[in-house]
């Protein structure tokens, strides 16, 4: 065989690997899609990887508003949202009439905000499908003993 035609071959194998396999490898990870509603202004709305504690998969329609100086809840927040992410603003209350159309919320990051009481997240039923909430890093002085009865998580921890 001359060496030309190996060369060839190699370079074939390689563009076979590079159209094949490297798709196949970087389509298996997790990635963040786009998710078109009408988003919160400065807020970025994506179907993103989430993990459930006990670790299944899920695609989660996720409204990320870290870091945005915030004093009360961005609107409007999409019903469908899975994830809504709040962390490193200012907030000191919710609007739970705004939380309550959220049947599908699953995560809430309130860690790094100014709240004092977690009060009106946890006295109403209207978080159905909390399953994680995020408070580190607040005002709060202690926490209510009696959190949704729907969450799981939470009824395991107290
Ligand atoms: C919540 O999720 C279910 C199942 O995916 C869906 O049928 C329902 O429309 C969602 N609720 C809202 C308010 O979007």
């Amino acid at each position: 065989m001359k060496p030309t035609l190996v060369l060839l071959q190699l370079q074939c194998l390689l563009c076979v690997f590079v159209g094949v396999c490297v798709p196949s490898i970087t389509g298996s990870l997790p990635h963040a899609l786009p998710w078109h509603v009408s988003c919160p202004v400065r807020c970025v709305c994506q179907i993103k990887p989430w993990f459930s504690p006990d670790s299944v998969y899920h695609e989660a329609p996720t409204v990320d508003c870290n870091d945005l100086l915030l004093t009360k809840l961005p609107l409007p927040i999409p019903p469908n949202t899975h994830t809504l992410r709040l962390q490193s603003n200012l907030l000191s209350e919710l609007d739970t009439a705004v939380l309550h159309g959220l049947t599908n919320l699953t995560d809430l990051d309130l860690s790094q905000n100014r709240f004092s009481h977690v009060r009106t997240i946890t006295q109403s039923s209207s978080l159905p499908s909390l399953l994680s909430l995020h408070l580190e890093e607040n005002h709060l002085s202690h926490l209510p003993r009696l959190p949704s009865p729907h969450c799981q998580l939470c009824r395991n921890s107290f």
